[in-house]
C-alpha cells in the first residue's frame, strides 16, 4: 500500500532536538553491553549532530587499560555497526574519548576519575553537565552511585544547570524488597529526577508509535475497549538462546528478565488511559494505574494463567543447538524458564473480560515482536452461511515491533469476480519503506532523552515497585517448590520452533490462536 507522509503537518514536532553539552562516563566500559550498544549509540548521535561537539566520554572499569587502548575498542565497537561514517568522524568521536581503571568499591579510581572528567570538562567546555551510565553487574548499582555520592561526582537535587543524571540498567532488583532496598539506597545520594532507569524497548520507534496511534487518532479510541476488542496478544520471541549469558540467565529466568520490564511496558502502553498531557510525569502516572488495575496471579491456580517451558536441543539445518542445559554455565538439572505463556487479566472499566496473552521465548523460530489487537467477531455475519462455509476472520490491528516495524489492518474484501468470495487484506505501513531514512537505535533515543532531561520513556519508581508487586508472588512460589516439583511443571521444547505444546493449548483452550506468522 502507498502511504503518503504530509511532513507539512508536523514541521514542528519534527524537529530534531539537539542535547546540552555534557560529559558521558560509562560504568562497566570493558563489558559486552558497552560495545554491543552503548558505544554505538552515542557515536551515531554524535555523527547525526544530536550531541554538540562539546561533549566527551569517559569508560569506568576494573580492566587495566590506558586512553589508547580504550579508543581501539571505541573504534572496533563503532566499526562494527556504523559503514557509513567518515574517518574524519571517527578521528573526532575518539578524540574526546578517555577511560579510568578502578575498583567499583574504592574511592581511589572515583578520585581519579573526577580529576579526568574536571580536564575533560575545561577542554571541551561542558558546563558541569554530567550523564553517568551504569552498566555493571546489578549487585553493583548501589556501590557505585554511594561512591559517586561520597565523592562528590553527585548530589542530590543537581538537575537543573549543571545536571548531573544517573542512568541505571535493568534489571532493578530481583524482586519487590530488593528493587524497594535499591530505590532507597539510590535515594540518599539522587532524587527521582536525576535517575533515569532504562528499558530499552521503550526506546524502539515502534513501541513509541503505539501511543501516537492510540491518542492522535480518533478513529481507534472509540473502540478500544472490551465492547469491540475480543483479546490482545503479544509475542517476544528470539531465536537466539541464552549464548554467553548463562550466569544471568540462571539467577533471572525469562519472566524476570522480559517479562517484569520490557513485555509489561508494551502491555501499559496498548492498555493506559490518554493522559492528561505530554509530560513525563502524566505519562507515567497513566502508565502505573494500568499496571496497578492488572489482576493479581491466582496462586492457587496458577496453571491457568501462566506455564513455563525450557528448550531442549534442536537443528536449524545442518547447526545442531545446544539444549539449554547444555549451554556452558547452565547446570545440568537447571529449571529456568526460557519461554512462557500467560494469560493477564485487567480490572478496570475498559478492559474487564479482555485477556492479555502473552508469549515469549529464547531459542524459538525466529525472532519476532509483535502485539496483536484482534476485534469482536461480526455479531451476525450473513456471509457466513451453510452453503458458503464462510467465516470470516475477525479484524486485527498488528504492531510489529521488531524485526519488520510496521502497522497492519487486517481487515475483509471482496475478491474480484467471484460472485461471493471475501479474504482476508492487510493494509500495511511499513516504517522503512515509508519514512526511508536510517530510524534511531533504541538506545541512541533513550541517552538522547537523558541528556535532554526527559524521564518519560524511563522506568518511574513507583511503577518499578509496581511491577515488582506483580510478579514477586508467582516467583516465591516457583522458588519456594523442590525441584522435582518444577520439573514437572516445566514443559520441554525443541530448540528452533514455537514452544512447548502446551503454549499452543494454553490459548487454545479459551478457543484462541498464536497470530505468528
Ligand atoms: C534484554 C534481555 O533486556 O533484551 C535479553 O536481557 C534479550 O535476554 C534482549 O535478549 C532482547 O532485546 P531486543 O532489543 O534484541 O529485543
Amino acid at each position: 500500500m502507498k502511504i503518503k507522509v504530509n511532513s507539512k503537518d508536523n514541521a514542528d514536532t519534527c524537529r530534531i532536538v539537539t542535547g546540552s553539552p555534557c560529559g558521558y562516563v560509562i560504568f562497566g566500559a570493558s563489558g559486552d553491553l558497552t560495545r554491543r550498544k552503548l558505544l554505538p549509540a552515542v557515536f551515531s548521535l554524535f555523527t547525526r549532530k544530536k550531541i554538540p561537539n562539546n561533549f566527551f566520554l569517559v569508560g569506568f572499569a576494573r580492566t587495566p587499560m590506558d586512553d589508547d587502548a580504550f579508543r581501539q575498542r571505541v573504534r572496533d565497537a563503532i566499526s562494527q555497526t556504523d559503514d557509513e561514517s567518515s574517518q574524519t568522524e571517527t578521528d573526532a568521536f575518539v578524540r574526546r574519548c578517555f577511560y579510568v581503571a578502578g575498583s567499583y568499591d574504592q574511592d581511589e579510581g572515583y578520585l581519579r576519575l573526577k580529576a579526568k572528567i574536571k580536564a575533560a570538562e575545561i577542554q571541551f567546555s561542558t558546563d558541569g553537565n554530567l550523564v553517568f551510565h551504569i552498566a555493571t553487574p546489578p549487585s553493583l548499582y548501589a556501590t557505585i552511585v554511594t561512591l559517586l555520592g561520597n565523592n562528590q561526582l553527585v548530589w542530590r537535587g543537581c538537575t537543573t544547570t549543571p545536571f548531573q543524571r544517573v542512568i541505571i540498567e535493568k534489571p532493578f532488583g530481583r524482586d519487590l524488597a530488593s528493587s524497594v532496598q535499591l530505590n532507597k539506597d539510590l535515594l540518599i545520594h539522587l532524587c527521582d529526577e536525576q535517575i533515569y532507569r532504562i528499558d530499552h524497548y521503550l526506546g524502539k520507534e515502534t513501541v513509541q508509535n503505539i501511543l501516537m496511534f492510540r491518542f492522535a487518532n480518533q478513529i481507534f479510541e472509540p473502540a478500544w475497549n472490551r465492547n469491540y476488542i475480543d483479546h490482545v496478544q503479544i509475542t517476544v520471541a528470539e531465536d537466539i538462546g541464552v549464548g554467553h549469558r548463562a550466569g544471568y540467565f540462571e539467577q533471572a529466568g525469562l519472566l524476570r528478565d522480559m517479562f517484569q520490564n520490557h513485555i509489561l511496558q508494551l502491555a501499559t502502553l496498548v492498555g493506559m488511559e490518554p493522559p492528561v498531557d505530554l509530560s513525563a510525569d502524566s505519562i507515567r502516572d497513566e502508565r502505573v494505574k494500568f499496571m496497578k488495575s492488572i489482576r493479581p496471579f491466582d496462586l492457587d491456580n496458577l496453571h491457568g494463567q501462566l506455564i513455563r517451558g525450557q528448550y531442549g536441543a534442536g537443528k536449524d539445518g545442518a547447526l545442531s543447538m545446544k539444549a539449554y542445559r547444555e549451554e556452558q554455565g547452565v547446570g545440568a538439572t537447571s529449571c529456568v524458564e526460557t519461554y512462557f505463556a500467560m494469560k493477564l487479566q485487567v480490572d478496570n472499566g475498559r478492559w474487564q473480560g479482555v485477556p492479555f496473552y502473552i508469549q515469549a521465548g529464547k531459542r524459538l523460530e525466529k525472532k519476532l515482536t509483535r502485539i496483536t489487537v484482534v476485534f469482536n467477531k461480526v455479531p451476525h455475519c450473513m456471509f457466513n452461511t451453510k452453503k458458503s462455509g464462510f467465516n470470516p476472520a475477525p479484524n486485527r490491528l498488528i504492531f510489529d515491533i521488531q524485526p519488520q516495524q510496521a502497522i497492519s489492518l487486517l481487515f475483509q474484501a471482496k475478491v474480484p469476480g467471484s460472485k461471493m468470495c471475501l479474504s482476508s487484506l492487510a493494509m500495511e505501513l511499513d516504517y522503512h519503506e515509508t519514512f526511508g531514512e536510517k530510524m534511531d537505535e533504541d538506545y541512541s533515543t533513550l541517552i538522547l532523552d537523558c541528556m535532554l532531561g526527559d524521564q518519560t520513556l524511563f522506568w518511574r519508581k513507583d511503577s518499578v515497585e509496581t511491577s515488582w508487586k506483580l510478579l514477586t508472588p508467582v516467583l516465591e512460589q516457583w522458588e519456594s517448590c523442590n525441584r522435582e516439583a518444577r520439573r514437572d511443571l516445566l514443559h520441554g521444547y525443541v530448540a528452533g520452533g514455537w514452544g512447548p505444546e502446551a503454549g499452543q493449548r494454553f490459548i487454545e483452550k479459551d478457543g484462541r490462536t498464536w497470530f505468528i506468522e
